[in-house]
């Protein structure tokens, strides 16, 4: 059985390695913010995991649902020979793709794409146990610089951007990353998106801020990443978790706010900043869409959708979309 093949784009120059600078400028503007991307260390991306299958985290569940009903016919018609996911995660949901796939016997290659290599390789071993027929090869990169490595597609591509990660960005960074998935498809190739929709607040907002608090470990987790990289001393557990939905830019906003007024120091970049309970860092937005949203932003891109499928209720949706001619 093949074993699954990985480049690393992230050995030399770490996901982490602009953390002095990231942290830098967040923690002195005004609101005071942090990169997302400092959520996932170990600790972080395991708690990522077990946000996923706390009862209220909604969005999980109802794409995986979506993704079983559509995948038999969307595979019959596309016959793709190469899957390509970004931030693919633990690929769990994508099994309802692969096996489809490889029913229409046409599928040859899935290329999971991340940051993090621990869980390319984790998700590698279950994929193939499960499907020894196909080549894997995992990409480890940051998707905003390295999808140029991706490697030259062998017959019709499908790329797959699950998980409303899209969502985590703002609009102009969504747009240049829309464009560069955009170069990465042929006149025959299809992105498949999946989209957080916008709904009642009293259900989104505790799919953010669940009753076990895994997300708020998850959110307070952030400032012990920032402590290890940064010989800082944070105190994480003098923070209050808060996450709200903001109606008008129409997404979840989680933010850190301090129970009484905290000095810190980060010895490494030889930085003192205060924190008062009248303000918060804010660490996260979760962008919420409607299809028309969606069509506008891929339209933006210079993708046209194509399909689109949403869960009963419009709990989630997922847009097919290909490069405009
Ligand atoms: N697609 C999976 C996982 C979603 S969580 C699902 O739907 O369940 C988001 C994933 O994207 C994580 O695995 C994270 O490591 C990865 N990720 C976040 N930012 C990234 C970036 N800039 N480049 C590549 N992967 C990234
Ligand atoms: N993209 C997903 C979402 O917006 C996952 C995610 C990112 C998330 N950050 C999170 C989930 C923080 C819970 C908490 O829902």
């Amino acid at each position: 059985m093949a074993s699954i093949r990985i480049d690393n784009y992230l050995r030399d120059q770490g996901f982490f390695d602009t953390m002095a600078e990231d942290v830098r400028r967040g923690l002195t503007s005004t609101p005071k913010m942090l990169p997302p991307k400092y959520f996932y260390d170990d600790e972080g991306s395991e708690l990522f995991e077990r946000i996923t299958e706390v009862p209220e985290y909604y969005p999980m569940r109802e794409e995986g649902k979506l993704l079983d009903a559509i995948a038999p016919d969307v595979m019959r018609w596309m016959r793709p020979a190469e899957i390509v996911e970004l931030g693919s995660g633990s690929s769990t949901k994508t099994r309802a793709l692969l096996d489809a796939a490889v029913r229409e016997d046409t599928l040859r290659s899935y290329i999971p794409f991340d940051v993090s290599e621990s869980i390319i390789l984790e998700a590698g071993e279950v994929l193939e146990r499960r499907y020894p027929s196909l080549d894997l090869h995992g990409v480890v990169g940051d998707f905003q610089r390295h999808l140029d490595k991706i490697p030259e597609a062998n017959g019709r591509r499908l790329v797959l951007f699950l998980g409303s990660t899209i969502g985590n960005m703002f609009a102009a960074q969504r747009i240049e990353l829309l464009r560069d998935i955009r170069t990465l498809l042929g006149p025959e190739d299809y992105l498949l998106l999946g989209t957080d929709l916008v709904k009642d607040p009293s259900i989104i907002e505790p799919a953010y801020d669940d009753s076990q608090g895994v997300t708020a470990a998850f959110n307070k987790n952030m400032l012990r990443v920032i402590n290890n990289g940064l010989d800082g001393d944070f105190d994480p557990e003098a923070f209050d978790h808060e996450a709200f939905f903001n109606h008008e830019e129409a997404r979840i906003e989680m933010h850190l706010r301090p129970h009484t007024r905290q000095h810190v120091t980060l010895k490494k970049i030889d930085l003192e900043v205060d924190v008062s309970p009248t303000e918060t860092i804010w660490t996260e937005c979760s962008h919420k869409f409607t299809r028309e949203r969606v069509s506008e932003m891929l339209e933006a891109a210079g993708l046209q959708l194509q399909e689109w499928h949403a869960a009963p209720g419009d709990m989630f949706g997922l847009s097919l979309s290909c490069a405009k001619g």
